[in-house]
């Protein structure tokens, strides 16, 4: 009987999946500063395309913050960090994260009614997500990309609600950029990305079209 028990456990155990990392579907972000010790002005004075990073990791913290720049919810009727026409919010931000303490390398899509992560999908080691999809060295060399993407629908047919949403996803873009500024981080908007590949790379499978994508990480000092 012990002995056909214990078959049974160690079949088990050869039958049982492999493990892979789990992160929880849902991840809470810590909530984001509302001060800080950067002014506007100085954040503006500041602000340059910063395409050469350290190998230092952003924290969940600094990484949350830049999300809630780019489309953080500010009022309690779901009004955000940056304008929407008709307040549609159309919208989508994924995160590619590569090095972020305390989070799996994967991508992320931010929930900004619940200031949290939704996982897409984590990498394995050392595969890249985006490699095919984006080759300028800041994407790949970056702690994290943040990929701007929008539902065009959610806005409305025509070539005018199509010019708002792509003003709405520029203006989403420049809260990211002085937000990190404000953190003493180095981004650069990177147009020249092939949109489906990276739309394909971050597990988006809705209609979400991607626009560009913001590599973020530590500057490295000028040479
Ligand atoms: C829509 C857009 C797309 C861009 N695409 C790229 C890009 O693919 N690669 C890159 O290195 N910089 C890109 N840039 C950054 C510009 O080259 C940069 O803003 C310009 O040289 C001015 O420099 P500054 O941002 O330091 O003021 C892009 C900027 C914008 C607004």
């Amino acid at each position: 009987m012990i002995h056909s028990r214990r078959s049974f456990a160690f079949s088990s155990f050869l039958l049982a999946p492999v493990c892979l990392p789990v992160e929880p579907a849902i991840i809470s972000l810590p909530r984001p500063m509302e001060t800080g010790k950067t002014s506007v002005e100085s954040a503006l004075a500041k602000r340059r395309s910063v395409r050469a990073y350290t190998k230092e990791s952003l924290t969940v913290a600094e990484l949350g913050q830049l999300l809630w720049a780019a489309q953080g919810v500010t009022s309690p009727d779901g009004k955000r960090t940056a304008p929407s026409a008709m307040h549609r919010y159309p919208l989508e931000i994924a995160v590619v994260a590569q090095r972020v303490d305390g989070l799996a390398g994967g991508t992320y899509r931010y929930l900004p009614s619940k200031h949290s992560l939704e996982t897409l999908t984590l990498a394995g080691a050392g595969s890249p997500l985006l490699a095919r999809a984006a080759s300028q060295a800041p994407v790949q060399s970056a702690a994290a990309v943040f990929v701007i993407a929008a539902v065009y629908e959610r806005m409305g047919p025509g070539a005018k609600n199509r010019t708002w949403t792509d003003y709405e996803a520029g203006l989403a873009s420049e809260n990211l950029l002085l937000e990190a500024v404000a953190l003493g981080l180095g981004a650069v908007v990177t147009g020249g990305i092939d949109p489906a590949a990276v739309k394909e790379a971050v597990r988006f499978t809705g209609s979400e079209q991607v626009i560009v994508v913001i590599p973020v990480g530590h500057p490295e000092a000028a040479r």
